[in-house]
């Protein structure tokens, strides 16, 4: 191998490396995200304990056309309300935003949806990448 392809060559890999170490950074802070440090942790409500990942998801996701799709768009892609793809923000803060809703942009629902479904809520949230 001539000096300038191997120069080449180390390059090429570098660049793979550092893109492969940043994509599961990626991954690694998402995780932290959904946990995060917040106390004390989301819980998930018992009524939900045996209910596998992808029912919940998609329980959510029926609830979410329901009470969320007008403002966040029927794939919540975002469209009076923001897109909710790969938040950044706890389960436990998703859950106090659909129970509390935020002052003069987005409605309580504490009163419409018991706490198994605020739970389904965000199962589906949490799912979108
Ligand atoms: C009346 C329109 C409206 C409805 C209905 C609505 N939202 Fe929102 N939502 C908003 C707006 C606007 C914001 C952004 C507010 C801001 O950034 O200050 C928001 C913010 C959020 C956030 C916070 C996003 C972040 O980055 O922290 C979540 C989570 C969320 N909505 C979920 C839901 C879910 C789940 C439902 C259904 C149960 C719902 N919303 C119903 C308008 C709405």
């Amino acid at each position: 191998m001539r000096p300038l392809q191997a120069l080449g060559t180390s390059v090429a890999a570098t660049v793979t490396l550092l893109a492969a170490t940043g994509a599961f950074a990626m991954v690694l802070q998402r995780h932290a995200a959904s946990q995060s440090h917040e106390q004390p942790p989301y819980a998930w409500p018992p009524g939900l304990a045996g209910v596998p990942i992808p029912t919940r998801v998609t329980q959510g996701r029926t609830l979410f056309v329901k009470s969320c799709a007008h403002c966040h768009g029927l794939d919540a892609t975002g469209d009076e309300g923001p897109d909710l793809h790969g938040l950044w923000v706890s389960d436990r803060r998703i859950a106090a935003v659909i129970k509390r809703g935020i002052k003069g942009e987005m409605p309580s629902f504490a009163k419409k949806h018991d706490d198994r479904q605020v739970a389904e809520l965000v199962a589906y949230v949490r799912s979108l990448e």
